[in-house]
């Protein structure tokens, strides 16, 4: 499985991709989760400590082709061995990547980021599930940052300002001829959200978490909200749309 978590700042991407992920690992599968935001996020929600599990300047080699600087991996150096190399292990077995942080005013990541678009365009055909948390925005989700994903989970709040960013990435990843895209209803308080969700935004809502303290009591610690409460709402929930996915993988 292949999932992109995205969606405006704030909606809960990081916290139910980082469980989105352990539950995959707890399933069988061998995951990679990556945190493609330089401001840390999904480390926490799998249970690691804060952490730069990001690609080292020397796994990256420059070259020029038609006059234009490219980046490759380290000759020799393939995407799994990248992963099993750089990767951190969170708990569940999930092997985690962070693309990197910014550092110092005139921060550049050319160097990671394609390093890192290669490192997954040499992943499929090795066995790994992919999840990404995205940063927020609309910024190119579909055809950069989250060009491995084969479904893409847009995290939706019940508030105007998420449903229109909701709606806006539904049309974008028309344009971009995106594959399935997705809506999970976040933050839900009541039975007509996730209906608002699918009515103003076009997208089939494939699952619905709701609102949670323990969720937000959980990243207060920096911890894991599976670890916190492993049985609560959030887990539940999560469990449930790794399952729906999982079938409807099965089903195409
Ligand atoms: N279901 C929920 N119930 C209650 N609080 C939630 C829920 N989901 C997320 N939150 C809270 O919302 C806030 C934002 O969550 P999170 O950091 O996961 O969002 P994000 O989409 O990754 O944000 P960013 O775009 O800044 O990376 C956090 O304080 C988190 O605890
Ligand atoms: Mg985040």
């Amino acid at each position: 499985m292949r999932v992109a978590f995205v969606g405006k700042g704030g909606v809960g991407k990081s916290s139910l991709s980082g469980s989105f992920a352990r539950v995959l690992a707890e399933a069988g599968e061998r995951v990679l989760a990556i945190d493609s935001d330089p401001m840390p996020g999904m480390a926490f929600s799998l249970g690691l400590e804060q952490s730069d599990a990001g690609l080292p300047d020397d796994a990256v080699e420059e070259y020029e082709e038609d006059g234009r600087q490219r980046y490759r991996l380290r000759e020799g150096l393939t995407g799994t061995d990248a992963v099993e190399q750089y990767a951190q292990r969170a708990p569940g077995g999930v092997h985690f990547m962070q693309l990197g942080k910014a550092r110092g005013p005139q921060w550049n990541n050319r160097r990671q980021h394609f390093g890192f678009q290669r490192l997954l365009d040499d992943l499929p055909g090795d066995g790994w599930s992919i999840v990404g948390d995205l940063p927020g925005g609309t910024r190119q989700p579909f055809l950069t940052w989250g060009r491995y994903a084969r479904t893409f989970l847009v995290v939706i709040e019940p508030t105007p300002a998420s449903l229109l960013t909701g709606r806006r990435l539904a049309r974008l990843a028309e344009t971009a001829r995106a594959p399935r895209v997705v809506a999970i209803a976040n933050k839900v308080r009541e039975p007509g959200d996730a209906e608002r969700v699918s009515s103003r935004t076009g997208l089939d809502v494939i699952g619905s978490v709701p609102f949670d303290p323990a969720l937000a009591d959980a990243d207060r610690l920096g911890k894991a909200v599976l670890d916190t409460d492993p049985d609560g709402p959030t887990a539940t929930a999560v469990r449930s749309l790794v399952q729906t996915l999982q079938k409807s993988e099965e089903q195409s």
